[in-house]
């Protein structure tokens, strides 16, 4: 596996892959690796990647001045271990000042599906996911980019973002992969007491049994009014639960008759924010 920490050894890294006809994906990542990202290599293969390059990028313009940049896990090491494991081609891991460099002044607004949920929750959040994606994208020139449906706006945002910009990359969508217990896989787990590791599964749980409900024909507002009791109950802090359309993150009050709908949540536990969200 080839490690590029600068432009110049990517550049070369990856025109050596379109010299030799190998189709390449990227696979954007701030590490902490777990099995969910280390999903995405597989499937960036599975879908015709002939090299897949990850990124591990702890980016700082996706984080409010009151989160949790400084305590954001990282063990570069065995990051890098993974990724060998996995099959990875090629580690970019490039110093902020490579991404950010000085004087540096634009960013990728994108609206439409960035409003509400996260984009409430983390003003400027998507600013800094879509600059950063926008140039990985145009850094590696790759034709794949692979990303998890665990962060579902975000998977809309990038999608949107490519298609605006007429980006020539194929954005495939990774379903989420989880524990045994049903608790999407992230990095910020690990920060749970074993108390609240216990109770966050019920997340995905009373949202199975709210998305089965629904499409089942129950009223939307009075189930998800009943899954939050639910998880109010039992210790969360939720700050939405909702049914959206899948592409544009518009809510919905009642069910779609047609085209696909997501049921998405953020809830905090203790001090770690769980996301998760099913398809309806
Ligand atoms: P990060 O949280 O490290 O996630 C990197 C990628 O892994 C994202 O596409 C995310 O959706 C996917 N992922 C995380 N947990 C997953 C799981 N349990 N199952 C499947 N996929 C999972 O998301 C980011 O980093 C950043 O915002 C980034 C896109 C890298 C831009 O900085």
């Amino acid at each position: 596996m080839q490690i590029c920490r600068d432009l110049p050894s990517l550049r070369a890294a990856t025109a050596a892959f379109r010299a030799a006809g190998r189709r390449l994906a990227v696979v954007p990542t701030m590490g902490a690796l777990h099995e969910g990202h280390l999903a995405l290599i597989g499937a960036a293969r599975a879908a015709g990647a002939g090299a897949v390059a990850a990124s591990i990028f702890v980016n700082p313009l996706q984080f409010g001045p009151n989160e949790d940049l400084a305590r954001y896990p990282r063990d570069e090491e065995g990051d890098l271990a993974k990724l060998r494991a996995a099959g990875c081609d090629l580690a970019w891991l490039p110093p902020v000042e490579v991404m950010y460099p000085p004087g540096n002044a634009t960013v990728i607004e994108v609206a439409g599906p960035s409003a509400g949920w996260e984009g409430d929750a983390r003003p400027g959040h998507f600013r800094g996911v879509a600059t950063v994606c926008c140039k990985l994208f145009l850094q590696s020139q790759a034709e794949l980019a692979a990303f998890g449906e665990k962060d579902w706006q975000q998977l809309q945002v990038v999608t949107r973002m490519a298609a605006d910009l007429d980006i020539p990359i194929r954005i495939l969508p990774v379903p989420t992969v989880r524990e045994a217990d049903g608790l999407a896989m992230s990095s910020r787990n690990r920060f749970l007491s074993p108390q609240e590791r216990a109770t966050a599964p019920l997340l995905h749980r009373a949202m199975t049994e709210a998305a089965a409900a629904i499409g089942a024909g129950a009223p939307v507002a009075a189930t998800l009014e009943g899954a939050l009791a639910r998880l109010r109950g039992a210790g969360f802090a939720p700050d939405y639960l909702a049914l959206v359309e899948a592409e544009t993150m518009r809510p919905l009050a009642a069910r779609r008759e047609q085209g696909p709908m997501r049921l998405i949540a953020a809830a905090r536990l203790g001090t770690v924010r769980l996301l998760d969200n099913i398809a309806v």
